[in-house]
C-alpha cells in the first residue's frame, strides 16, 4: 500500500498553521481579534467558494489527474532512459511551480550530482529571454541528448515562442528532429502551440480548460518535470487531495486556508501591504517565488467584480531563514508597520548534522558544540518569531512535519485555496491578470506583431524623454 493511503501517515504529515502571533492578545495594537471577523462577509465568501467550485477547475486537479499521471509517468520513464538533460521552456505559472517543487523534493545540488546518483536528467527551467542565459544554456547541454518541454497555457506567450523558435532551429541545424526532442504542454484547442505541435508531430500534454497558469502546478505543467526528475507525483497529488479534504470544512476556525485568507485580508485592511514569506529551509526557498506570483497576480487588482476602483493587493516579499535574518529582519522588526510575515517551518529535516566539539577555550563559540544544525536553525526560527512578536509585528507559521511529496502537495493546494478565498473576501476576480496586458501589447507593437499598428503609433507619440532626467 502506498504510504499516503495510510491514515497514520496522513495524520502525522498534516500541515499545521499557527495564527497566534496574528492576534491582538499576543502582539498588541497591530493584531486582530475574533470580533474583527465579519460573519456575514465570511459566509458570503464561503458560499461563493462552494458555488464557484465547478468553475475553479484547478480545485479538481488532485482528483482527476489519474489517467494523465499514468501517461506522464510513462513518458518520464522514456525521457529518463533517453536524455541527459530536461529543459523546461516557460514563464510565470509555467515555470515557478516546476522550480519550487524540484527544489523542495530533490537533492539541493541535484544537477551537480553524478548521473548515477541522480537517476534522471538534469533539470533546467528557462524562464527568461536574456540572451546571455540562452547562450549559457547551450554551453552546458548537449542538444542531441536533451529533451525540451515547451509549456504555455495560452500557447502564444512571446518569450516562450521565441525560445521554441531558437530550440527548433538549433535542433534542425544539428540534424535532430524536433518531434524526438520536444514535448509540448498547452491548451488542447486554443493558441499557436497546439497548431505547431500538430505540425511538428510533438508529444503533447494538455493544460485542462479553466486552469490558469499560476494554479497549474498540479497538472502536466508541473507534473511532467517532477516525474522526469524522479518525484512521486501521485503522492504530490494525494497531498493536495488531503488538503482539499481539510479545506472542505465549513467552520472557518477549522479550515486553515480560509482562516489564513481571512486573516491576511484583515491585515491588508489595517495597512499591512506587504506579505513576507520566510521559509526556514533551503528546500522551500523557491516556494516563496511561486507564492509571490500566486498572491501578487491574483490579488493585485484595480477593479472589484462590481467594477469599482479598489486597488487591492499585498506586495509579496521573499526572504529565507536564517540567511535573511542578517539582511532583512532588522527592517521587519523596527521598520514601518506594513508587513505580515509567513514563516514556513519544518518539523524533521531530511538530514541531521552534528556540530562537533572544538575551540573549548572560546566560550562564545563552544556553546554551539554538542548541538546540531537542526537545533540551531529551529532555535533561530523560534527566536525570530519571538523577536517579531516582541516588536508587535504580525506573523503566522505553517509547519510541514517534513518536506516530502505529500506535504508539498498540501502546501501548494493550501496557498491556492487561501488565495482564492482572499480574492472572494476582496470581491475581485482572482483568476485574471489584465494589468500585464499593457506591457505585452507594447512589446508586440515594438516588435511588429500584426494587428498592433495602433499601439505602435501610440508608443511613438508618447512624450519624448527629457535629456536632463538622464544623468
Ligand atoms: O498565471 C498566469 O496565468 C500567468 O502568469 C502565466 O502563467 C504566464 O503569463 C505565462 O503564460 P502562458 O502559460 O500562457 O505562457
Amino acid at each position: 500500500m502506498e504510504r499516503y493511503l495510510d491514515a497514520a501517515f496522513r495524520g502525522k504529515m498534516r500541515l499545521r498553521a499557527d495564527f497566534n502571533n496574528m492576534m491582538k492578545s499576543k502582539i498588541g495594537a497591530h493584531g486582530i481579534e475574533e470580533a474583527d471577523f465579519i460573519a456575514a462577509e465570511l459566509d458570503a465568501a464561503k458560499e461563493n467558494m462552494a458555488k464557484k467550485r465547478g468553475a475553479m477547475k484547478w480545485r479538481e486537479l488532485p482528483h482527476n489527474q489519474d489517467a494523465i499521471a499514468a501517461d506522464i509517468i510513462e513518458t518520464a520513464r522514456c525521457v529518463r532512459e533517453e536524455f541527459d538533460d530536461f529543459v523546461v521552456l516557460g514563464i510565470g505559472g509555467s515555470a515557478l511551480g516546476p522550480i519550487a517543487v524540484q527544489q523542495a523534493l530533490n537533492h539541493l545540488h541535484y544537477n551537480d550530482l553524478p548521473a548515477a546518483k541522480r537517476g534522471g536528467p538534469r533539470l533546467f527551467v528557462e524562464d527568461n529571454v536574456d540572451p546571455e542565459r540562452m547562450e549559457a544554456l547551450f554551453d552546458v547541454i548537449d542538444i542531441g541528448k536533451t529533451c525540451f518541454n515547451v509549456v504555455t497555457k495560452s500557447g502564444g506567450t512571446s518569450e516562450t515562442m521565441a525560445q521554441l523558435l531558437i530550440i527548433c532551429d538549433a535542433l534542425k541545424k544539428r540534424g535532430h528532429s524536433p518531434e524526438k526532442h520536444i514535448i509540448a504542454t498547452t491548451d488542447e484547442k486554443k493558441g499557436n502551440l497546439i497548431i505547431i505541435a500538430k505540425q511538428l508531430g510533438l508529444k503533447t500534454f494538455f493544460v485542462p480548460d479553466g486552469v490558469g497558469g499560476r494554479f497549474s502546478e498540479l497538472c502536466p505543467v508541473g507534473l511532467l518535470a517532477a516525474a522526469v526528475c524522479g518525484i512521486d507525483i501521485r503522492e504530490l497529488l494525494a497531498g493536495a487531495a488531503y488538503m482539499d479534504e481539510i479545506c472542505g470544512e465549513g467552520d472557518i476556525w477549522q479550515n486553515p486556508a480560509y482562516l489564513a485568507g481571512a486573516m491576511m485580508v484583515l491585515m491588508m485592511r489595517r495597512g499591512k501591504n506587504i506579505s513576507v514569506m520566510m521559509p526556514y529551509a533551503d528546500s522551500l526557498k523557491f516556494m516563496s517565488d511561486w507564492y509571490a506570483q500566486l498572491w501578487a497576480e491574483s490579488l493585485g487588482k484595480r477593479y472589484s467584480l462590481n467594477g469599482e476602483e479598489v486597488f487591492t493587493g499585498q506586495t509579496p516579499v521573499k526572504a529565507l531563514g536564517v540567511t535573511d535574518q542578517h539582511s532583512q529582519v532588522q527592517l521587519y522588526a523596527e521598520g514601518p508597520f506594513d508587513k505580515v510575515t509567513t514563516f514556513l517551518t519544518v518539523g524533521e529535516y531530511r538530514a541531521k548534522v552534528d556540530i562537533p566539539e572544538g575551540f573549548a577555550d572560546i566560550k562564545d563559540v563552544s556553546f554551539l558544540c554538542g548541538h546540531t544544525m537542526n537545533e540551531l536553525i529551529q532555535a533561530e526560527e523560534r527566536a525570530t518569531e519571538y523577536a517579531l512578536l516582541k516588536a508587535g509585528r504580525p506573523s503566522w507559521t505553517l509547519t510541514l512535519p517534513e518536506v516530502n511529496a505529500f506535504t508539498v502537495g498540501q502546501l501548494l493546494y493550501f496557498f491556492e485555496v487561501m488565495t482564492a478565498f482572499a480574492g472572494e473576501l476582496l470581491g475581485i476576480n482572482t483568476f485574471d491578470q489584465p494589468g500585464v496586458e499593457e506591457g505585452k501589447n507594447a512589446t508586440y507593437a515594438l516588435l511588429g506583431k500584426p494587428g498592433f499598428d495602433e499601439k505602435k503609433r501610440e508608443l511613438d507619440s508618447a512624450p519624448a524623454n527629457e535629456a536632463r532626467y538622464v544623468v
